[in-house]
């Protein structure tokens, strides 16, 4: 397979922004792309400013900084993906539009692009039966925030071919990351084991064992946690925690992934986290 020189990343949230930001700081050409003009300026911002953070701290030299922001070109037209050599999906958690979007994807780009996804939960190989190029299609999942998380898990769907894991193990490492591998299953690895967790988290809130602030300091200083799952949730979205246990509950058929109806209603009240400066706490 040929050498990775253009990446492209669908979806300019906190994952897709920093997925580009890793791609523009180790020296490939990026596009990053959203429907969405504004989001789009906004991850700029917040990409700037995080590779802001790395030549403070002397960990990247203020010209390297330049050279990735430079790198780094921003697009609401897919068509301009066709250059890509590996094109990221980080767009919203829902199987039916990322179905759609890696159908448009596999007519827009190159045919020897490979065609990856960030999803944290959905079967890649469901994802790759909307393109008529399986073998090229894998989930490459970063961790939050992916500029700092030392991980990438890599899941083959069913039709992933060796070269196609080959090049994004590749990829992955020239980044810095350390790779896991994972079956297809609902949640891969980590999803399956940090969700039900955070899921246990709210009702451990919800049926009042505790406030939210023991429940963070309980697992952040009993277990040595970097962050409580309750803070942990709103940093991820909570939205998102709740798509992934949607995933869990109906892709692996038991009950115990059943989402609390507290995370439910939080969702409903659009308090989503961080993102939204309201979530289990307020940020505003
Ligand atoms: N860009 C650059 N630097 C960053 C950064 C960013 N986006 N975010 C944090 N940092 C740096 C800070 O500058 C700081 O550096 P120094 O220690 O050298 O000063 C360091 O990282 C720590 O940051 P903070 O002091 O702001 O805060 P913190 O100590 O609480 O660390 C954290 C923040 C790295 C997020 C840490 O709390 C942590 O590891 N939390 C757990 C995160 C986690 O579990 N992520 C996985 C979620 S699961 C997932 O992502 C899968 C999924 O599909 C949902």
């Amino acid at each position: 397979m040929a050498e990775i020189k253009t990446l492209a990343v669908v979806g300019s949230g906190q994952m897709g922004s920093g997925i580009a930001q890793l791609g523009a700081m180790y020296g490939l050409d990026v596009w990053l792309v959203d429907i969405d003009s504004d989001a789009l300026l906004r991850a700029t911002k917040s990409i700037s400013s995080s590779i802001q953070r790395f030549v403070s701290k002397s960990l990247l030299s203020q010209a390297a900084g330049s050279d990735a922001m430079r790198r780094l070109k921003c697009t609401s037209n897919l068509e301009d993906l066709h250059s890509a050599d590996i094109i990221i999906e980080a767009i919203v958690e829902s199987e039916n539009v990322k179905k759609k979007l890696f159908s448009e994807l596999d007519k827009i780009s190159k045919a020897s692009a490979i065609l990856a996804s960030n999803t944290s939960s959905i079967s890649i190989t469901r994802l790759a039966s909307a393109t008529s190029r399986p073998h090229q299609v894998i989930g490459m999942h970063f961790m939050n925030p992916p500029p700092i998380m030392k991980l990438v898990e890599i899941v083959r769907g069913a039709d992933t071919s060796d070269e196609t894991f080959s090049a994004t193990k590749a990829l992955a490492e020239r980044f810095g990351k350390i790779v896991i591998c994972s079956q297809d299953y609902s949640g891969f690895i980590v999803n399956r084991i940090l969700m039900p967790m955070l899921n246990e988290a709210f009702f451990t809130l919800y049926t009042g064992v505790a406030t939210k602030e023991d429940i963070d300091k309980g697992m952040k200083l009993g277990t040595n946690h970097p962050m409580g799952p309750l803070e942990l949730a709103d940093l991820i979205g909570l939205d998102v925690c709740l798509s992934i246990m949607r995933v869990l509950h109906v892709g692996l058929g038991d009950n115990k992934y059943a989402p609390c109806p507290l995370l439910v209603q939080y969702v409903d009240a659009g308090r989503l986290g961080r993102k939204r400066g309201i979530g289990v706490y307020n940020y505003q």
